[in-house]
């Protein structure tokens, strides 16, 4: 049983909810069990956007299987209106021919979006009512949440940031280091203010100080712990996201370009 205070700040345990899906019901917490998870939200089924997402998703879901991570996509939308939309996604080249392996939510009530706040109260559909923004919760295998991303509608996600943020919370839990920005896999890492040079030493065995003017020591490299090399798990990444961004920049819609202005 999870403990904690329960919530979508950092640190609280998620709020659990029964839904249906294009995979059938799931109950949240018994879905996530013991596992990271991702659960996003996309505004509606059928807009540009979400769709270059959901088949991005779907052609990268080995990445978040390497890295032991559920993922699960959301919407205010019903399932059969999902599983309609699924079939476009499908065709286009987002998804490099990947089934949507994952489930989409329905939350044609707005009640799991409401408890997420996931709501955009500036963006609304054809009937007035209020969409789901573009939200990322990143949970831990204790239903924690560990990050949290909230992007208004006309700005599609970074899947390689997403993964590379899983890399850096999946790397800080076990060791006592912190990423340095736009860190990936296999670059050094810094090592903790809270711990001494002494500690540093007996942690990582070395370690180099970064020369600043107030000389201070606080920054304080190290190699990434994990022994991981730089650019491999990344560059597979990249090499898979790609070959879907040449799909995407070709301008490839289910293997054809249509013009119809
Ligand atoms: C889209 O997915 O393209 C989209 C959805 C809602 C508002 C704006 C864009």
């Amino acid at each position: 049983m999870a403990a904690g205070k329960i919530g979508t700040n950092l640190g609280d345990t998620v709020p659990d909810f029964k839904a249906d899906s294009t995979q059938g019901r799931i109950e949240w917490h018994k879905f996530i069990e013991g596992s990271w998870a991702v659960l996003f939200s996309h505004p509606a089924d059928y807009t540009p956007v979400c769709t270059t997402e959901l088949g991005t998703v779907a052609a990268i879901i080995p990445e978040f299987e390497k890295r032991g991570v559920k993922v699960a996509a959301l919407s205010c939308n019903d399932v059969k209106s999902h599983e309609g939309w699924v079939k476009d996604i499908e065709a286009t080249s987002y998804s490099k021919g990947s089934p949507i392996a994952y489930p989409i939510i329905a939350d044609p009530n707005r009640d799991i979006a409401n408890q997420y706040k996931m709501v955009d109260p500036e963006e609304k559909n054809a009937a007035g009512l209020p969409m789901t923004c573009r939200a990322v919760f990143i949970i831990g295998p204790d239903k924690k949440l560990k990050l949290s991303l909230l992007y208004p509608a006309t700005t599609g996600r970074n899947f390689p940031e997403i993964l590379r943020a899983i890399d850096s919370l999946q790397l800080t839990v076990n060791h006592k280091v912190a990423t340095p920005a736009n860190w990936e896999s296999g670059d050094k890492c810094m090592v903790l203010p809270t711990l001494t040079d002494d500690q540093a030493t007996q942690n990582f065995g070395s370690f180099d100080v970064v020369d600043v003017p107030s000389e201070k020591r606080y920054m304080r490299l190290t190699a990434d712990p994990t022994g991981a090399t730089k650019g491999f798990m990344g560059q597979k990444c990249l090499m898979t996201l790609a070959g879907v961004a040449s799909g995407a920049l070709l301008g490839f819609v289910g293997g054809r370009v249509s013009n119809k202005s």
